[in-house]
């Protein structure tokens, strides 16, 4: 449990910050007329990370820090791979509070060995090696919440070097033991240490809404917490996740590609809620174009929590290329209706929320929702996976005790899924063990679960080293990066290149998160020209 918070603080009235050289002004008050019209120029510009709401797992809400290992994390990896959740797209995994590093006397954190046997980086490679992506977790402070590990204060370059050097793909950054310092200052200082550390990450910065994250973030990491924790370990409470869904949604205005509201993990699945109440809570988070972070034990999960936290018709609202995140538009007590998040394909996502006991009987009209009150529109609903309509003016829809409709609506009958990425792996690992100069090649393969074709990845061949080159085989769902090494005049010794690819979603024409992926070389003996 997170033993020592700040208590939320006064954030002045003007905020002036210097991001790589942009200075961006705003006040409190300001609030953005659209996502697609924000004041700041989002972090994610730059390194392309994070343009769709990040998915994966983190152990907190399950296990807290006692429980967590290496074993633990690699069964967690294991289960998620089996049970389906790596398919829909969750890809960032990785333990939290386990008490993984600690900082030798020279300053440099060394990892957990008895914990983490195969150390930091050998669990990233792990992860890497199933197609998934690496998660570690800090804290801006001192300590960490739990204090059981050190916190970056005073070494923010070397821990996020550390961090690169173990592969981070994704570095949560908490809040707590940091009396005293700046919070605009220290996150700017943590983000400017990850660019200087030369590996990009998405930077999930984690303050429980203190200092109002959403007004400055997204010029310096990729996602902010904005409120307190949504659970204690090993528990959902319905009644909080409830709360922190309707104050998370206020802040819709704030968020787009790259720059998300994080209403924290979810408690899909946890002891505590219900299956009804699990559809709902999922369904808010995608409505909110949320990071979907799972936060149960993905060892020990039912058919029906599977079931919510893999419905790829409820993910594509979350993973929507345009990134809007809904809200609510009328809420009499009993019931909220939410809209607010056009889709890509000019669908758009509805969400009515029913809080009372029994069942009620209620319509969405047409013009509630972003349409034109005459229009004749079909309806899919994203729970029972039923198209209806063309319906006249709006729709009826019966809604249980704590439980949503969830629908998307069309002026056509396709509702065609956006891009969710699966690779075969995020490392290829080659060796060149002769003196005879040689040609090595190492697959990466990547899937598009969504509906469309996509066009070939581009990745800038002047971005790679001399030994490497990369060819992209395959075609529109499936594509596979053909890594070369020539290893002529190599000397003896260990190469490393991250790749980046980049892709454009043609419907929308947006463009993708970028794709990373590592290359290692090892080379035996001095090679020949
Ligand atoms: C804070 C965070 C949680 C979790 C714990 C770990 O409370 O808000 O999400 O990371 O710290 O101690």
């Amino acid at each position: 449990m997170a033993t020592k918070k700040n208590t939320p603080g006064s954030t002045s009235a003007l905020l002036i910050i210097l991001v790589t050289g942009v200075t961006l002004s705003l006040t409190m008050d300001s609030r953005p007329a659209s996502p697609q019209n924000l004041p700041l120029r989002a972090h994610a510009d730059m390194d392309g990370l994070a343009l769709t709401p990040p998915m994966g797992w983190y152990p907190w809400n399950a296990f807290g820090e006692a429980p967590q290992t290496e074993k633990l994390i690699k069964e967690i990896v294991d289960a998620l791979v089996a049970s389906g959740l790596k398919e829909a797209g969750y890809a960032y995994v990785g333990p939290d509070e386990g008490i993984c590093f600690s900082r030798g006397p020279d300053g440099k954190l060394t990892s957990n060995l008895a914990r983490y046997p195969s150390g930091l980086r050998g669990l990233g490679d792990y992860i890497h090696g199933k197609g998934l992506k690496y998660a570690l977790y800090t804290d801006a402070g001192s300590k960490t919440c739990s204090t059981a590990m050190p916190g970056t204060k005073g070494y923010e370059f070397e821990d996020m070097r550390a961090f690169a050097e173990w592969r981070a793909d994704y570095i949560k950054i908490d809040w707590c033991n940091s009396e005293g310092q700046d919070i605009v200052k220290t996150y700017s200082l943590l983000g400017e240490a990850q660019r200087a550390a030369g590996r990009p990450v998405v930077h999930s910065l984690c303050s429980w809404g203190e200092g109002y994250p959403w007004k400055w973030a997204g010029a310096i990491g990729h996602m902010w917490r904005t409120t307190t924790d949504i659970c204690g370990p090993g528990q959902a409470d319905w009644a909080r996740a409830v709360r922190i869904a309707f104050a998370n949604e206020k802040l819709s205005s704030f968020a787009g590609p790259g720059r998300w509201n994080d209403p924290d993990m979810m408690v899909v699945g946890m002891p505590g809620l219900s299956d009804v109440q699990g559809r709902s809570l999922f369904s808010f988070w995608c409505m909110m174009a949320s990071p979907l972070i799972a936060g149960n034990d993905l060892r020990d999960m039912t058919r029906p929590t599977i079931d919510i936290l893999t419905n790829l018709e409820a993910i594509a609202v979350d993973q929507d290329p345009l990134g809007a995140q809904g809200h609510v538009v009328w809420d009499d007590g009993d019931v909220s209706l939410w809209a607010g998040k056009p889709l890509f394909d000019g669908s758009r996502a509805a969400l009515m929320f029913f809080h009372g006991k029994s069942k009620a009987r209620l319509r969405i009209a047409w013009d509630e929702v972003g349409f034109a009150a005459a229009d004749e529109l079909y309806v899919r609903n994203l729970w029972t996976h039923e198209t209806t309509g063309p319906h006249a003016g709006g729709v009826d829809v019966t809604v249980g005790g704590s439980d949503v409709a969830f629908l998307r609506i069309s002026k056509t009958k396709d509702f065609p899924i956006p891009p969710i990425l699966v690779a075969d792996t995020y490392l290829v690992s080659l060796r060149a063990a002769g003196s005879r100069p040689e040609k090595l090649t190492g697959t990466v393969s990547v899937v598009n679960k969504g509906s469309s074709d996509l066009p070939p990845w581009r990745v800038d061949p002047t971005s790679l080293p001399p030994w490497l080159s990369v060819a992209v085989t395959g075609s529109g769902k499936a594509q596979t990066f053909v890594n070369t090494v020539a290893t002529a005049g190599l000397k003896k010794g260990a190469y490393h290149a991250l790749v980046r690819a980049d892709n454009v979603e043609p419907i929308s024409g947006r463009p993708m998160s970028a794709l990373y992926y590592d290359v290692d070389l090892e080379v035996v003996r001095n090679v020949r020209r």
